[in-house]
C-alpha cells in the first residue's frame, strides 16, 4: 500500500464511508483536506493523527514532499472519479499514490429518489463550461450537474426553459447525508420560483415521459 493515498469520503456523513477508507484513516499519520472534509472524518481518525486544512491545492504538493516519513491521506469528497483532485495530483506529485473509491453525491441523490442513473449525462458546470442544452437534447434521460453561483440550478432551469424544453423535473439535493439534508422538487415551468441560491448541491434535470420540446 502506498505511503500516499487519496481517500474518497462519500457525501459527508461517516456512515457512508467505506470500511477500507475508515481503516486507512485510522492508520494515517497525516490527513489533508478542506475544513469540512476534516470535520467529517475527525471522529474516525486516531488521536495521534495530524490534520492539515489546505486553502489552495498547491499546498498539497508542498506538504507531501515535506512530510516524507509520514503515512499521508488526501481526502476527496464523494467519489474520487467524479471531478476530484486526482488528475491534478497525478500531474504534480512526484510520488505514486493509490486511491480508495467512494460513494458520489449524485449516486446518493439517485438512491433517495429511487431511480437508476445510468441513462443520465453526468457532468458539471462548477467553474467550467458545458453545453448542457446540447447535452440535454441528446439521447439520454437528462442531466446531473454540479453547479456554482453563476451557473446555479435556477439559471440552468431558465436556460433550458428558454431553449424550449418542457416536461422537465428538477431535483436539487443540498447537504446530502448531513442532518441539514434538503431535497427539493420543481417543474421547469416554475423556474421563476426557484431560489437564487442553494447550499452545497447536486442537481438533476429529468426529462418527462413524453420528453416534450416546444
Ligand atoms: C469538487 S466536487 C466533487 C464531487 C465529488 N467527487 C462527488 O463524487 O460527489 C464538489 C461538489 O460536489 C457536490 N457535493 C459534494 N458533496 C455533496 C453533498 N453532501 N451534498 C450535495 N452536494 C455535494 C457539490 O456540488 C460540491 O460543490
Amino acid at each position: 500500500m502506498s505511503r500516499v493515498m487519496v481517500v474518497s469520503i462519500g457525501p459527508g456523513n461517516v456512515d457512508y464511508i467505506s470500511q477500507k477508507a475508515k481503516e486507512r484513516l485510522e492508520q494515517s499519520d497525516f490527513v489533508l483536506g478542506s475544513r469540512r472534509q476534516i470535520e467529517d472524518v475527525r471522529s474516525i481518525c486516531s488521536v495521534t493523527t495530524e490534520f492539515y486544512v489546505y486553502k489552495k491545492i498547491t499546498e498539497i504538493k508542498e506538504v507531501v514532499e515535506k512530510e516524507q516519513k509520514k503515512k499521508i491521506s488526501i481526502l476527496v469528497s464523494g467519489d474520487s472519479g467524479y471531478y476530484s483532485l486526482v488528475p491534478y495530483l497525478k500531474k504534480v506529485l512526484r510520488e505514486e499514490f493509490d486511491i480508495i473509491p467512494g460513494l458520489s453525491s449524485f449516486q446518493y441523490l439517485f438512491s433517495k429518489i429511487g431511480e437508476n442513473w445510468q441513462d443520465f449525462f453526468i457532468g458539471s458546470v462548477h467553474g467550467r463550461k458545458l453545453d448542457y442544452i446540447q447535452k440535454f437534447r441528446e439521447e439520454n434521460r437528462g442531466l446531473v450537474l454540479l453547479t456554482d453561483e453563476e451557473n446555479n440550478p435556477k439559471q440552468i432551469a431558465k436556460n433550458l426553459w428558454e431553449a424550449g424544453f418542457r416536461e422537465v423535473d428538477i431535483i436539487v439535493g443540498e447537504n446530502l447525508s448531513y442532518q441539514e439534508e434538503n431535497i427539493s422538487y420543481y417543474k421547469i415551468e416554475d423556474w421563476e420560483i426557484m431560489p437564487e441560491r442553494f447550499e452545497m448541491n447536486v442537481c438533476i434535470y429529468r426529462k418527462g415521459e413524453e420528453n416534450a420540446y416546444l
